[in-house]
């Protein structure tokens, strides 16, 4: 779908020359208001994704109009223009909303720059209100979030499996969501009415394992004061969930392979067997068929456990699930550590999508849980993420310029960038000159000598 740009400026021909440069180089539907009050009823006809609005303009000037619009669409994408020398009104617009501003005159191709990046972040934010409401619509099969290709036939085979008793072998890295499969499984199945049971293998020491899964007989060790019930028991009628599989030791391993074919347990120190009604489900973020090769892990085993492999593919594989879980996850931690809201801008989103996630979800729950308890008001920074923070700062300075002298250029490229980035650091500080000193890493002279040079005040933005 096209874009729909407006530009609000008071000189007719201004309003001409743009729309016919700005829809040479970009497929957008434009509309021009030569007033504030045309601005203003375009708005509330019609949704925009970005508005250019000249700040000098008689009667209504462009603040005004910059937050009548707010007003009625607080998620428009504003973009003031701005004559050189009235720095004060830029920085104003910042304080109000605008989402950046460029000074006249101006370049064609930095207005393109600066014109596709602000569109870009209307895009993001549309999406991230659709997301939202996806979320809230509970975009989710049992406790999984996601909806990218790969996790269907992750759920799909989760329904699959859990209509039969066969074996599960779960597979895929650290924090891809092992755990939740295994619990999905059970409680899609029959089996949901009775206990599901999980031995986590890798934190029992082998003997350990073998007692807690099995059971003892009074007086089979030196510890064994009574009878005690094992876990394959205490799960009869419902599920095992074997959780890394890949760690347990040879012994327990020929055993295990025993009670699968079998069906029937032997506690310690007793002759007679059991038999127990229980679907295993396994799993492992080891390569098992690599520690067959080494004879770490018994062939035989493997396949009696892999009877339905579900793979569970890592998060940078799925990135298109990724903003439903920021999303998610955002939404969970403030309402479990009882905070304001808080959102997510969609610059920032951008740093989300370009991470690895080695850690896969666990990782970025964490992060997000992090950002939730540090960002000081209701929008997540770069600071309260501990990441990527040199990458976001690059991005706030305009990559590139123009046909002017050096020193002109070099000027207005530091005004500009020193506007933008201090204004927004004291936005987000309400103000507060230590904090948004901190937030920037900077000595709290060091940033006031800067303000005063650019003439930015920290009373504005309280
Ligand atoms: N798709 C998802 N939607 C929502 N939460 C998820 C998803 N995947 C994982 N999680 C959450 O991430 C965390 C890690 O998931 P889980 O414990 O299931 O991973 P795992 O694969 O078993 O990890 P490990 O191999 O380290 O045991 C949990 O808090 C879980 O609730
Ligand atoms: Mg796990």
């Amino acid at each position: 779908m096209k874009p729909n740009l407006l530009i609000v400026d008071d000189e007719a021909d201004m309003l001409n020359l743009l729309k016919r440069s700005i829809g040479e180089d970009i497929n957008c539907n434009i509309e021009t208001a030569i007033s504030g009050d045309k601005a203003i009823h375009l708005v509330g006809q019609k949704p925009f994704d970005l508005a250019l609005v000249d700040i000098r303009m008689p009667g209504m000037d462009g603040i005004e109009i910059l937050q009548q619009i707010k007003q009625i669409d607080p998620w428009l994408t504003v973009v003031m223009m701005t004559a050189h020398g009235i720095i004060e009104l830029a920085v104003e617009s910042i304080k109000k909303g605008a989402y950046d501003f460029i000074t006249k005159p101006f370049d064609h191709e930095d207005l393109m720059r600066l014109l596709k990046k602000a569109l870009e972040r209307s895009r993001l934010l549309r999406e991230n209100l659709n997301l939202q409401q996806r979320v809230r619509e509970k975009e989710t099969f049992q406790n999984f979030i996601g909806v990218s290709p790969k996790m269907q036939k992750v759920y799909d085979s989760i329904q699959i499996a859990s209509k039969t008793d066969l074996t599960v072998l779960i597979t895929g890295e650290s924090g891809t969501g092992k755990n939740l499969a295994a619990r999905a499984i059970h409680a899609l199945s029959e089996r949901s009415s009775r206990p599901c049971v999980r031995v986590s293998c890798p934190t029992l020491p082998e003997n350990i394992l073998e007692s807690e899964l099995f059971g003892y007989k009074k007086g089979a060790f030196t510890h064994a004061t009574e009878d005690r019930r094992g876990l394959f028991q205490a799960a009869h009628g419902g599920t095992i969930y074997l959780d890394e599989i890949g760690d347990i030791s040879p012994s327990v391993q020929t055993k295990l392979l025993q009670v699968l074919e079998d069906k029937e347990i032997k506690p310690l120190g007793q002759t007679r067997s059991i038999s127990v009604d229980v679907r295993v489900i396994a799993s492992t973020n080891s390569d098992l068929r690599a520690k067959i090769k080494t004879h770490e892990f018994r062939e035989d085993l493997f396949y009696r456990l892999n009877v339905i492999n579900i793979e569970i593919p890592p998060l940078r594989e799925r990135k298109d699930d990724i903003p439903l879980l920021v999303q998610h996850f955002l939404d969970k931690y403030c309402t479990e550590l009882n905070t304001e809201k808080k959102e997510i801008p969609p610059e920032l989103m951008q740093l989300f999508l370009q991470q690895e996630w080695k850690g896969n979800v666990r990782e970025l729950e964490n992060v997000i849980k992090r950002a939730v308890v540090m960002a000081p008001n209701t929008e997540i920074t770069v600071d309260s993420l501990g990441w990527a923070a040199s990458a976001q700062r690059q991005a706030l300075v305009p990559d590139g310029i123009t046909q002017l002298p050096y020193r002109e250029a070099k000027q207005q490229v530091l005004e500009h960038f020193n506007v933008t980035y201090i204004s927004n650091a004291l936005r987000q500080s309400r103000g507060n000159v230590t904090k948004a000193a901190r937030g920037c890493g900077l000595e709290r002279q060091s940033l006031q000598q800067i303000m005063r040079r650019y003439g930015i005040k920290s009373d504005t933005f309280r």
